[in-house]
């Protein structure tokens, strides 16, 4: 238990709820698709998606329009053809074989992608990968694309010059059959694996590692909402916050961390790190180095979960994009959906956080940055 590497799970969650746990099924149900059938979205199935991405951008604290939906045929038609266009997009050559072309695309003012700290991008990230789920839930295919060609697609959607799209994601039907040759052994060995929790994880500090412990016939009672659009209905609300008494600390801990374990990354990289913290004496210094709102009642937070992620990675310097501000916050998106599945109360923290402090508490060695904070009780 616990050392897996890869997507399976490093344990069965779904059996120490003594209700339906059903959230686990689109954790490990989604992954990146590369293979797409004709997919033609009727008109309520864009507005459901429109909803959606509204709902998803509130509860993140994202500004409404940053995420655009393109259903229409012949804007996805072009999206898909112009995207892979320049040498460091080749990766998605394999867009060219395929006929997806519906996209989510984020779309946010190219200051904030140059701040040292972006405030937007990781709100923006985490309420598209809330989509992705959502979509998954569906049995819709997705797949985050970071590789893309920003203006052509930009030109595509008649957005200005002063307009960033670091990331798009696309989605449709799933095809059936297996891609040619290197496309198809790329996905198969190198999409699947996942690096252990122990590696990714750390309790108090980075360098010690978060074991998996036994469950000790320990069972608890999850939330009767277990479908995205409810989930964020929730995290919006700050609640539902009713969590008994019966919920284990260390394995709903644990739970947050594994579904960020198995969440999507550029490359594959995984270049995350997540510190749990549980000390009550280092839980009162990491709610000093938080937004002043939250130093109120800090009592009440029984964990928190640090989300680091390296910087100057080998994709960022090739796609020179900043892929710890994405890669994190879709971790985060998973984290807090599971927090609340379990009814814990949820905050998450990306911007006005005092950084040094926090990569400080959590021992973040160097060229590691926090990207955000979860608190949960
Ligand atoms: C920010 C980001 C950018 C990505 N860019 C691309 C891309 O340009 N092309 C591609 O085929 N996959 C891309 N991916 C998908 C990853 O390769 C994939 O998530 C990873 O290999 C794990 O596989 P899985 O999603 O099937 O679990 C991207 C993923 C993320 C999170």
């Amino acid at each position: 238990m616990g050392d897996k590497s890869s997507r399976k799970p490093s344990r069965e969650y779904r059996a120490l709820a003594t209700n339906s746990w059903t959230l686990w099924d689109v954790i490990y149900g989604r992954r990146s698709l590369r293979k797409y059938a004709p997919f033609e979205p009727d008109e309520r199935f864009a507005e459901e998606l429109s909803r959606v991405i509204a709902l998803a951008l509130k509860a993140r604290g994202a500004p409404g329009g940053s995420i655009i939906p393109v259903t229409d045929r012949d804007t996805g038609e072009r999206i898909r053809k112009r995207s892979y266009v320049g040498i460091t997009n080749k990766i998605n050559l394999w867009l060219a074989r395929n006929q997806v072309n519906a996209f989510l695309v984020i779309a946010l003012p190219s200051e904030d992608m140059e701040r040292d700290r972006p405030i937007l991008l990781p709100r923006i990230a985490m309420a598209l990968e809330d989509c992705v789920l959502w979509l998954t839930e569906r049995g819709i295919g997705t797949c985050w694309l970071g590789g893309v060609n920003e203006r052509e697609v930009r030109k595509a959607l008649s957005l200005d010059e002063g307009t960033a799209v670091p990331a798009i994601v696309c989605f449709g039907e799933p095809g059936s059959g297996r891609l040619p040759g290197y496309d198809d052994l790329m996905v198969r060995t190198f999409s699947r694996r996942r690096k252990p929790l122990a590696e990714i994880a750390g309790l108090e500090t980075a360098d010690r590692p978060f074991r998996i412990g036994p469950s000790g016939g320990r069972t608890f009672e999850v939330s009767e909402s277990q479908d995205v659009e409810r989930l964020l209905d929730d995290l919006d609300r700050g609640g539902p916050g009713d969590s008994q008494g019966d919920l284990p600390l260390d394995i709903a801990l644990e739970a947050c961390l594994e579904s960020a374990r198995v969440a999507p990354s550029a490359s594959n990289l995984q270049a995350w790190k997540f510190v749990a913290v549980t000390d009550r004496a280092r839980l009162d210094e990491l709610m000093t180095a938080l937004p002043r709102e939250m130093s109120r009642g800090t009592d009440a937070w029984r964990a928190a979960v640090v989300a680091a992620g390296m910087v100057g990675t080998m994709s960022s310097r090739m796609l020179d994009k900043p892929f710890w501000m994405l890669d994190v916050p879709i971790a985060l998106s998973h984290m807090t959906l599971v927090a609340a599945s379990m009814r814990m109360r949820v905050g998450v923290w990306t911007d006005g956080v005092d950084e040094t402090a926090i990569n400080r508490l959590v021992s973040l060695p160097d060229g590691w940055r926090s990207v955000g904070v979860m608190t949960v009780r």
